[in-house]
């Protein structure tokens, strides 16, 4: 009999279902919440209300767009965080009544283990052991995955998340949000060197990462060339904003990329994976492959649809738990802070 997964996302403003047959994607509608653009962020509370009206809806779709009946589901599985409370919650209680009304198990996926199994999608799929980047909104880590649900987390962001310095950067430049897309689209037409922004620390012994001095830098040089008035808007000609987004851009790039590279070779791993919503940067792609080339590393990075947060990554998490009958309670609760 086939297994059928119904995966949920609802961590943070993506409200997304997909639907997996034996591992097989049949369907991952992803619905974006645009309402946060006017706010240059994401506003908790509107996240929350836009997911309750969402759900319903999403979860129709993805279950006729997969062409299967809702009794044939053998399992639902939903991001129980970290993330947004709010958010989680609706993802989380909608997905244990689904379960409860289909009288079948739920699968408590952790936001940040579904970015992993990303790239297990679609073939081809990393070999264990491999070394994981994830970059997102949220998070820099850097995971050492030994085995299914077997990881251990050997480096981390000291403070600013790489998603999170573009999408600071992002506003500080009057970009909308999110920033990280559109300091991408601007840097392709700048130039990187032209402005010499210093790269993190990188201390060798460790693994960590730093990211709110970068963003410092950028808001420093605004400010020392009178670019950036007292209420906090800059004032730039769009080649200077070209050039700033390409140059903050090859600094994070750079530092991610050196990170991950000496850590795979102390680690003596021969496999890398980037996965997150900063694994869609154009930049970060190209850099990483070429890195990885020329030190015989084998890189994974998943289709764009399959960086920034979907429900075919729950899906993906929650066929591997299946199978090993990793199941949650009906009790389940969603954590905002939960680590991996
Ligand atoms: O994984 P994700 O969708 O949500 C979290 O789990 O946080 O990641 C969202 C982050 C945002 O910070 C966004 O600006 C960034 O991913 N991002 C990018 C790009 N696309 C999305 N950053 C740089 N370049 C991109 N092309
Ligand atoms: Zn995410």
């Amino acid at each position: 009999m086939s297994i059928i997964i119904l995966g949920i996302e609802t961590s943070c403003d993506e409200t997304s279902v997909a639907v997996m047959r034996d591992g097989k994607l049949l369907s991952n509608i992803i619905s974006s919440q645009v309402i946060h653009q006017q706010y240059g962020g994401v506003v908790p509370e509107l996240a929350s209300r836009a997911h309750q009206k969402m759900i319903i809806p999403i979860v129709n779709e993805a279950v006729k767009k997969a062409g299967i009946r809702q009794e044939e589901i053998s399992s639902v599985a939903a991001a129980v965080g970290p993330g947004l409370m709010g958010s989680l919650l609706v993802g989380v209680n909608f997905g244990k009544a689904f379960a409860y009304g289909l009288e079948v198990p739920f699968i408590p996926v952790n936001h940040m283990e579904a970015h992993i199994y990303s790239n297990f999608i679609e073939e081809p799929v990393p070999q264990f052991p491999f070394l994981n980047l994830t970059v997102s909104g949220g998070h820099t880590q850097l995971i050492l995955i030994r085995d299914d649900f077997d990881y251990e987390v050997i480096g981390e962001t000291r403070d600013d998340a790489a998603g999170e310095a573009f999408d600071k950067v992002a506003k500080m430049l009057n970009l909308p949000y999110p920033g990280g897309p559109q300091i991408d689209l601007h840097a392709k037409k700048g130039n990187p060197l032209a402005i010499q922004f210093a790269k993190p620390y990188l201390n060798d012994d460790d693994f960590d990462f730093s990211f709110s001095g970068i963003k410092t830098s950028v808001l420093y040089y605004l400010r020392d060339h009178q670019l950036r008035s007292d209420t906090g808007k800059t004032f730039i000609s769009e080649e200077l904003l070209n050039d700033l987004c390409a140059s903050f851009q090859r600094v994070v790039v750079q530092t991610l990329v050196s990170k991950t590279i000496s850590t795979a070779k102390k680690f003596n791993i021969k496999e890398i994976a980037v996965a997150g919503g900063v694994s869609a940067n154009s930049d970060l792609r190209f850099s990483m492959q070429s890195a990885a080339e020329q030190d015989n590393l084998k890189l994974f990075i998943p289709k764009l649809e399959y960086c920034t947060d979907n429900g075919a990554m729950i899906a993906e998490a929650g066929y591997r738990k299946f199978q090993k009958q990793l199941f949650g309670s009906l009790t389940e609760t969603a954590s905002a802070n939960l680590s991996l």
